[in-house]
Parts: structure tokens; C-alpha cells; sequence
């Protein structure tokens, strides 16, 4: 993919609304060949992550999340955003906090496919898994530039 259509696609946004954010994520109609060449490998983490372009306002990560890989639950801190499946089908699972402080349960658990997107809201909780055998690809936008993300504990029950 030529980064120049990053730049296009977010080089002007300010301040931008969750329409506008996922109108200039859609504008791409990237398609895996696009990103062949840019796809990150899982380090430290259960998933690769590269940061393709960021701006005051906005970050564009492109995700690879292998076969069977899950992340911790985590937010995004005080910033919102879309996650765009190029590849593959993801499992998103949304958790709420538990009593004990640092502790989320599961709640809500949706699978979004190639072609679709998502919405993460402010604060939100949530784990991304890939429950299939064929990897997933995704390019997420934020804005602000994620900073403050948390990561929390898992367990089974609300208190
Ligand atoms: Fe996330």
C-alpha cells in the first residue's frame, strides 16, 4: 500500500467526529494485497502492531492477530475509534469491571468479519480474539493518538 492514501484519507482530519473517523476509514477500500507488505509480527505481544501513520489527531495501527491468539482485556483510555477487519474473522469480546478494582468479567462477545468495522468507545473494555484458523488483519484508527490505554485481569464472575 502506498501510505500517501493514509495521508488522504486522515492527513485532514481534526478533531474528528466517530462518523467522520470511520467515513475516511471505509474511504480506503483496502483489500489484503494492500497491506501484504506492511503486515507486523507478534513480539512481546499475543499480535502484531504497527503504527502506519499518526497525526495530533489521529493513529492508524495495522493489527495481525495469528491463528488461536487473544489479547488482555484493555481500553483505549480517553480515545475512540474504529477496527477494520481487512482479513479473517474477528471475536471481539467486551468486559465491564468487576467489584475488585483492576478485575473486568465478560459481558458481551460479537464476531465482526472481513469487510466490516467496529466502533470502540471511550473507556470502553474490550479483547480482541481470533478463534479461527486463518489470521486476522485489521487497520484501526483512534482519536485522539492512543495514550492511557490500561490493561486489566479477567475473571468469571461480577464479584
Ligand atoms: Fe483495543
Amino acid at each position: 500500500m502506498n501510505l500517501q492514501r493514509l495521508e488522504q484519507a486522515f492527513g485532514s482530519l481534526v478533531f474528528p467526529s466517530h462518523a467522520e473517523l470511520r467515513q475516511a476509514l471505509v474511504s480506503l477500500s483496502l483489500c489484503p494485497e494492500d497491506i501484504a507488505s506492511h503486515i507486523p509480527q507478534p513480539e512481546q505481544l499475543p499480535y502484531g502492531r504497527k503504527i502506519l501513520y499518526q497525526t495530533p489527531h489521529v493513529e492508524v495501527v495495522l493489527i495481525h492477530l495469528p491463528s488461536m491468539q487473544e489479547s488482555v482485556p484493555h481500553n483505549h483510555g480517553d480515545s475512540f475509534g474504529w477496527e477494520w477487519i481487512i482479513s479473517g474473522t474477528l471475536t471481539n469480546v467486551v468486559y465491564l469491571p468487576a467489584d475488585r478494582e483492576g478485575e473486568v468479567f465478560r459481558a458481551q462477545t460479537t464476531h465482526v468479519s472481513a469487510g466490516d468495522c467496529y466502533y470502540v468507545a471511550p473507556g470502553e473494555i474490550h479483547a480482541i480474539r481470533n478463534n479461527t484458523d486463518a489470521p486476522v488483519y485489521s487497520l484501526n484508527v483512534y482519536t485522539p493518538p492512543l495514550q492511557n490505554s490500561r490493561q486489566y485481569h479477567p475473571t468469571t464472575s461480577a464479584t
